[in-house]
């Protein structure tokens, strides 16, 4: 491992994007044949269409490491160039190892630290924050962060309410430290982050874990799969999503009307559309994609934003607004000049 450098006090800067997507798509037609539920409810009460589903062989380490790769190459650097990698997820391949030293084999960053954050659809902008505190102290220059789900594996596909929300996926950003003061584009100006474990119980799985461990007489209850208090998760996500946002453009020196492009965390479009309307900012000011994704967790910001990035939404100096609110229950939002 490189010593880390003694170089304090720097800024970060994203300096690349990935994503992938699974191939195969589930539809809402699809899903009315395994549930009791239609295309009109799905899509008038949350704005999804389709969503993809891991193949059985890939696990979320190999929708992380395709999504680091494009990342990798988008940014023009190497795998051993990677000092850290932080995966955001809840669906690790495993308990242990993290599906971070997972990716890590099979991106080949031998020189990378590795480990993964649980902050549920926050996680991402969570290791984001986690990454740029080890870059802006001057410990490490380049990181990847990475938020990759496979969530139906945690899905009862049995439940109407909450199988039709969810879908698979990965993003990537690589990030880079940039000297104080330098005009580096993707430069994160500020991040907040938050959270609630009073109101753990709204959203979570409770079983599988130390908690309540799957035994022979709890299996058919399915503990182990996503439960969800719906109405409540929604005016929480609505609240904490503004303050959030509120909070970054403020502590970045800018306003709502500064913000050229929001990319909110993909649960509902009700929830972005009424943070939307609260910051008073037109639709064209704020990426959609979870018609085609549904709710990838933490993979969603990242996944927007290479969309974003790649449709040619984000321009230079663009101030962004990222936002995201999750299971705990945890907020944060950044903001980043493209
Ligand atoms: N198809 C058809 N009917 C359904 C379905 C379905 N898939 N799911 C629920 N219903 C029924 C319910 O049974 C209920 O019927 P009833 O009135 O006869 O009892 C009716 O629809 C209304 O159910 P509600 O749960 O009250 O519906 P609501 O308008 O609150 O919408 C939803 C539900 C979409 C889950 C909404 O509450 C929501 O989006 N909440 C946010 C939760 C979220 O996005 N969580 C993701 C993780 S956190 C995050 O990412 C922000």
């Amino acid at each position: 491992m490189p010593a880390p450098s003694s170089q304090p006090f720097c800024a970060s800067s994203i300096i690349g994007t990935g994503s992938y997507m699974p191939e195969k798509v589930m539809t809402n037609e699809d899903l009315s044949k395994i549930v009791d539920t239609n295309d009109e409810w799905i899509t008038t009460r949350t704005g999804i269409k389709e969503r993809r589903i891991a193949a059985d062989d890939q696990a979320t380490s190999d929708l992380a490491a395709e999504a680091a790769r494009r990342a990798m190459t988008a940014a023009g650097v190497k795998p051993e160039d990677i000092q850290l990698i932080i995966v955001a997820t809840v669906t690790p391949d495993m308990f242990f190892p993290s599906t971070a030293c997972f990716v890590q084999k099979k991106i080949g960053a031998a020189n990378a630290v590795c480990f993964d954050v649980s902050a549920a659809c926050s996680g991402f902008l969570y290791a984001l924050q986690v990454a740029r505190h080890f870059i802006n102290t001057g410990n490490r220059t380049t990181a990847l962060v990475i938020g990759a789900e496979k969530l139906s594996s945690l899905v009862n596909w049995k439940d109407r309410n909450t199988c039709v929300l969810f879908g698979d996926g990965a993003g990537a950003v690589v990030i880079r430290r940039a000297e104080e003061g330098a005009d580096a584009p993707g430069r994160v100006l500020s991040t907040v982050m938050g959270s609630d474990g009073n109101l753990a119980d709204l959203l979570k799985v409770p079983g599988g874990a130390s908690f309540c461990p799957i035994t022979p007489e709890n299996v058919d209850s399915r503990p182990n799969t996503i439960h969800m208090e719906g109405r409540e998760t929604f005016k929480h996500a609505v609240t904490r999503m503004l303050e959030a946002s509120q909070q970054a453009l403020a502590i970045a020196g800018l306003k709502a009307e500064d913000v050229a492009l929001v990319i909110p965390h993909q649960a509902n479009a009700r929830i972005i559309g009424a943070i939307a309307e609260r910051l008073n900012l037109p639709p064209e000011r704020v990426f959609m994609n979870l018609d085609k994704y549904g709710n990838t967790s933490a993979a969603t910001i990242p996944v927007a934003l290479d969309e974003a990035n790649k449709a040619g939404r984000l321009k230079k100096g663009d101030v962004v607004l990222l936002v995201a609110f999750g299971g705990g229950f945890t907020w944060a939002s950044s903001v980043v000049r493209w």
